[in-house]
């Protein structure tokens, strides 16, 4: 990534997803990057290099984001973070087709994982994030959570809780324009992606609009060296394009 210093660290959050596996990898093979912390709930699920160091953290678990941070933060400044966990299926919990399936123990699964961990994880990292050359924190959103944009139905609580995702970023960005200038805090949305998390749903997608893991990080790290501090807030396709709120 051009835009940040030479020698730059990077940090993931879901180094385990489809979409974070990618992300790591990419940001390892930088030749400006001189090291990506790569968390998963189990450490031991992302492969550690000479570039990589795999760190263990639970979005349900503050302590251990905390923990996380604090052994990246001795490391030095961080100059991009990913936040690119997300939940939608799993464990009896499937997207809602209507208003009757609506269930309050999915919900919160949905809400930790989509809005709240990834809030608590800006908490901890926002701090870290270098205040004297352009530093990034994104978290992986989605365009179903555009409110405006929702002519479907269904999927209630993925789609609110990304919603709410927005909202945080875009409440953190006012804030993060005061502390640090040179930072900007954006949502992502990485296109349809063939991960486990989209696979039940892939029927009705053109194969031509379902992009494999490589190449939507391949984006979404073009839009990140992009972005300026004017970007802050916004939620981004992975072709740049704002996705509207
Ligand atoms: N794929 C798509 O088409 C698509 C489209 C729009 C938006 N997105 C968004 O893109 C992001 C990445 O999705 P993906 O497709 O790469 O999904 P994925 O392959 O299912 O990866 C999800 C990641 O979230 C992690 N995670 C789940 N619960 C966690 C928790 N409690 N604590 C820590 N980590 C947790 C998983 O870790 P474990 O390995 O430990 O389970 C995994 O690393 C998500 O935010 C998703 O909503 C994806």
């Amino acid at each position: 990534m051009q835009s940040l210093r030479q020698g730059y660290t990077a940090v993931v959050f879901g180094a385990s997803g489809g979409i974070g596996a990618a992300l790591t990898a990419q940001l390892a093979s930088d030749a400006g990057c001189a090291r990506v912390f790569a968390g998963a709930r189990s450490a031991g699920s992302v492969d550690a290099s000479d570039k990589v160091t795999p760190f263990a953290f639970d979005l349900a678990d503050e302590q251990s984001i905390e923990a996380a941070c604090r052994m990246i933060g001795e490391a030095g400044a961080v100059d991009v973070a990913i936040v690119a966990t997300g939940f939608l299926h799993g464990g009896g919990v499937s997207p809602e087709k209507t208003w009757r399936s609506l269930d309050g123990a999915a919900m919160q699964q949905v809400f930790l994982v989509n809005a709240i961990g990834p809030s608590i994880v800006a908490k901890h990292v926002l701090g870290l994030l270098n205040a004297d050359s352009k530093s990034v924190l994104a978290a992986l959103s989605a365009r179903v959570g555009s409110i405006s944009d929702n002519r479907l139905g269904g999927w209630h609580s993925y789609r609110a809780s990304k919603a709410a995702l927005n909202q945080i970023i875009r409440t953190i960005s006012i804030e993060l324009a005061r502390r640090n200038p040179m930072a900007a805090c954006v949502g992502l949305h990485p296109g349809t992606v063939d991960t486990g998390l989209s696979s039940p749903f892939q029927g009705n997608v053109p194969a031509s609009q379902l992009m494999a893991p490589d190449e939507s990080a391949a984006h979404l790290l073009r839009v990140l060296d992009e972005i300026t501090p004017e970007d802050s807030g916004a939620c981004l396709a992975w072709d740049g394009t704002v996705v509207p709120t």
